[in-house]
């Protein structure tokens, strides 16, 4: 394999990378971030990863949600506060019922770059370069949109930074208080049952919280606060180099623009160029798993991306689809059982349940991702494996996306707030809903 450094991966084929017009301009910026403050610490990161090892172990659960995509245009008071009530929501009904800590990921701070199956894109004769994401170019159909432009590496940079400071300071203050989870209401919840429930939830803790309080003399100041750590796909790889670094008093280097970076699927080949990038960093790192799949390449990337076979380190996204899960995660975990390392694994019940609708809406049925967790519960149990955590595509807003739910949106109604430009999303109230499932499925 070679020796490892932040820059080798640039010896391998590189999938999904922008093509920038001129290295120059992309070399500058590159400098300029490579001089930037990292965005998070090595302590963070390896609190996370003793937290996450405990996931592995069945003590504790992985709460990771967020956007398919970021937008820059979405850095706004409202929407970052938003995203973060419906996961301290989402957090509070795990941890009430599964009666575990719940380690708290978003996809936040961070999520500006994606995939896309076509390098083009063809509109009426005009073909231009595919949206990549706001970190590498815009979504609108003109020439000087989708050209990609460094200069937005610097601006994601920021738009990160500004997220990750709004986060830390809600998280550490009256906001994040356990003791006031009315802070995190939204306003338009209107679904009576779910509501009621939910504020069910949130008076038994409230309760149990008065009680050890009552017991222990003292109000909890551990609870005042909260915990929340930050991931993102790990796609653009030169963005991700210049945010990788060494620090004082630890070995290795930690990339320090997010706390979890993970693997998408279509760059997960194990001679690819992001294997390569990730296998060195000191981060945990997550991987998408697919039916494409086969075992000896599931078994390469866990040797490749924890070959120490350190706790915590590695975390497996699976991701197949309602109908394909029963055929292909039983023969991937006994796979990953023969390597004898510990891994964690995930469910995503999204991005295999991605369907269009007649009028052209990609969407999601609410049915089909509860379906698709509910096996990998069951499957998991099944061969004495652990599913330590859930990874959901999710918004805090009232937005129209996925159909199914509580609420009963169907096709027709996908059209009154569809405002993803990627994938589709839960919105608040299906969020909540997956939640109470969860912990329902997971107490039989
Ligand atoms: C995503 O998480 O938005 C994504 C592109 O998923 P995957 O890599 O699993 O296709
Ligand atoms: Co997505």
């Amino acid at each position: 394999m070679g020796d490892w450094s932040p820059s080798s991966w640039q010896q391998r084929p590189a999938k999904q990378q922008a093509s920038y017009p001129s290295a120059e301009a992309l070399n500058e910026v590159l400098r300029q971030l490579s001089l930037l403050p990292p965005l998070v610490t090595s302590w963070e990161i390896e609190a996370l990863k003793s937290q996450l090892a405990a996931a592995a172990r069945g003590e504790a659960f992985l709460l990771q949600g967020g956007d398919c995509a970021e937008n820059f245009g979405d850095c706004t008071s409202e929407i970052v506060t938003n995203k973060l009530k419906i996961l301290l929501q989402m957090s509070l009904v795990l941890l009430h019922g599964l009666n575990k800590k719940v380690i708290r990921v978003g996809r936040i701070a961070g999520q500006y770059a994606k995939p896309r199956s076509d390098d083009t894109e063809t509109r009426g004769g005009l073909t231009l370069p595919s949206y990549r994401g706001d970190l590498v170019n815009g979504p609108d159909f003109t020439a000087a949109e989708r050209v990609p432009d460094p200069v937005r590496l610097l601006r994601g940079y920021g738009r990160a930074a500004m997220t990750l400071n709004f986060i830390r300071a809600l998280s550490d203050c009256g906001f994040a208080d356990l003791h006031h989870p009315e802070n995190w209401d939204l306003d338009f919840v209107k679904h009576a049952a779910l509501a009621d429930e939910y504020h069910r939830v949130v008076d038994s803790l409230a309760k149990s919280l008065r009680f050890m309080e009552t017991l222990g003399g003292t109000s909890n100041t551990e609870l005042n606060r909260v915990q929340f750590f930050t991931s993102h796909e790990g796609l653009h790889l030169h963005y991700e180099q210049a945010l990788t670094r060494r620090v004082p008093n630890r070995s290795g280097y930690y990339n320090l623009s997010t706390h979890l970076p993970w693997i998408g699927y279509r760059t997960a080949e194990t001679d690819g160029a992001h294997i390569e990038y990730f296998r060195g960093i000191q981060n945990p790192v997550g991987v998408k798993v697919g039916a494409g799949m086969s075992d000896d390449w599931l078994q390469e990337l866990v040797e490749r991306l924890n070959p120490h076979n350190e706790p915590g380190k590695l975390i497996l996204i699976h991701r197949f689809g309602a109908s394909n899960i029963s055929e292909h995660l039983p023969r991937l975990i006994n796979a990953v059982q023969r390597t004898e390392k510990e891994v964690l694994w995930i469910s995503d019940p999204m991005h295999g349940n991605t369907e269009t609708t007649t009028s052209g809406y990609k969407t999601r049925d609410f049915a089909n991702i509860l379906s698709e967790l509910e096996q990998a519960f069951d499957i998991h149990k099944e061969l004495g494996s652990i599913l330590g955590g859930v990874h959901f595509e999710l918004t805090g807003d009232d937005v129209t996306e996925c159909i199914g739910g509580a609420r009963g949106l169907d096709a027709a109604g996908l059209e009154r707030a569809y405002k993803t430009q990627v994938d589709p999303r839960l919105n608040y109230e299906q969020a909540l809903e997956m939640a109470m499932a969860i912990v329902g499925k997971a107490d039989r």
